[in-house]
């Protein structure tokens, strides 16, 4: 049995789906907060499976404390998806960052120790790479930097405080998972990113151009060190990133320890590169205008996806044209 901490989000959701399809028993707590009742429903009729699932706060130890309890089968793993996640808001928002995200690890690592519970899958993010002075493809092993924001900093953070449970206790096993740029949904369209009010990434703002929810996408500063201007990012389909954590799963079975693994295709997208790959692949236009920079935006970030090949046996499959017309059929259904 696998729980899941914030399993009906974005990532979340559709790493259930693989999970459930690849044979495995899930268990989900989830507060709602970033998403609803609506997207489990749907999660059920793709899989045709009723997934166990707690509304509950993570931070709450009582109630996550039941969640491991009610199993007739065991937890044997955590997937820990649980955490807020806006870049901006926790600039604006430090102390809901820090609490928010580091209780809620901190409440699951106490109640996983009391249940003798030692695999931990922590959704980390390539935003730790964001200060780095290498260039890209950047490996795990980038000199660490710091972050340039408190979202990132929480990341750093819990990366830290799993390193050192697995140093106090060699039983346990911790697999980190740094996500580039996660864009894409589920074929079927029935599940994919619901963010609140206008979205910050890319990806679902070209979507709500394109269906005229918002007139037009300012492509933030044209004056980087790249091929065209855009900053470069590594886009990955979020299925694709969903099976990473299948993997992970089979991974963190047969190994101790702490390890960090990117999850990236290795290739890096401008933005024009992805705005041009959207209008090719729905035939739809999108208007756009080039506006200054964003603060904290960096140049180019993509992967060195290598270790995830070698440890994993993973690799991302899907192309650019699948992440836009699968980004496009889940905003046509929203
Ligand atoms: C991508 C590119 C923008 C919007 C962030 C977080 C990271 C992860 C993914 C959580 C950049 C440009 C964007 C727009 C634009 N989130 N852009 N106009 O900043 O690479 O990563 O989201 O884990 O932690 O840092 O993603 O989609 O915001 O931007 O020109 O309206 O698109 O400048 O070059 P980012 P993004």
């Amino acid at each position: 049995m696998i729980l899941l901490t914030g399993g009906t989000g974005y990532i979340g959701s559709h790493t259930a789906v693989e999970l459930l399809q690849s044979g495995e028993e899930i268990v989900i707590a989830d507060d709602f907060s970033n998403s609803n009742e609506e997207v489990l429903k749907r999660m059920e009729t793709l899989t045709g499976k009723k997934i166990p699932f707690y509304q509950i706060d993570v931070k709450d130890k009582k109630a996550l404390k039941k969640v491991f309890e009610d199993q007739a089968e065991p937890i044997r793993c955590v997937i820990h998806f649980a955490g807020f996640k806006a870049v901006g808001e926790s600039v604006k928002e430090p102390v809901k960052y820090y609490r928010n995200n580091l209780d809620t690890t901190l409440s699951l690592l106490e109640v996983m120790q009391e249940k003798q519970v030692k695999q931990f899958i922590f959704s980390s993010s390539a935003t730790l790479y964001g200060k780095s002075k290498g260039k890209a493809p950047f490996t795990e092993d980038e000199p660490d930097t710091g972050c340039t924001n408190p979202y990132g900093w929480t990341k750093w953070m819990i990366e830290q405080i799993l390193q050192d449970v697995c140093v106090a206790d060699p039983e346990f096993s911790a697999v980190m998972l740094r996500y580039f740029n996660p864009i894409g949904a589920h074929e079927s369209g029935l599940l994919g990113e619901r963010p609140n009010g206008i979205p910050n990434n890319l990806m679902p703002y070209i979507t709500q151009v394109a269906i005229g929810k918002l007139d037009h996408l300012r492509v933030f500063g044209d004056d980087y060190d790249t091929p065209d201007g855009t900053g470069v990012r590594d886009y990955i389909h979020v299925v694709d990133l969903a099976k990473g954590h299948v993997a992970a799963c089979d991974y963190i079975k047969e190994h101790k320890g702490a390890e960090v693994i990117n999850l990236g295709t290795g290739v890096g997208y401008s933005v024009l590169d992805i705005v041009h790959a959207f209008e090719e692949a729905n035939g739809i236009r999108i208007p756009y205008e080039i506006v200054e920079r964003r603060a904290g935006d960096v140049a180019t970030m993509y992967a060195d996806a290598s270790k995830a090949r070698r440890l994993l046996d993973w690799k991302a499959e899907k192309d650019l044209t699948q992440m836009c017309r699968d980004s496009w059929r889940f905003e046509q259904m929203l």
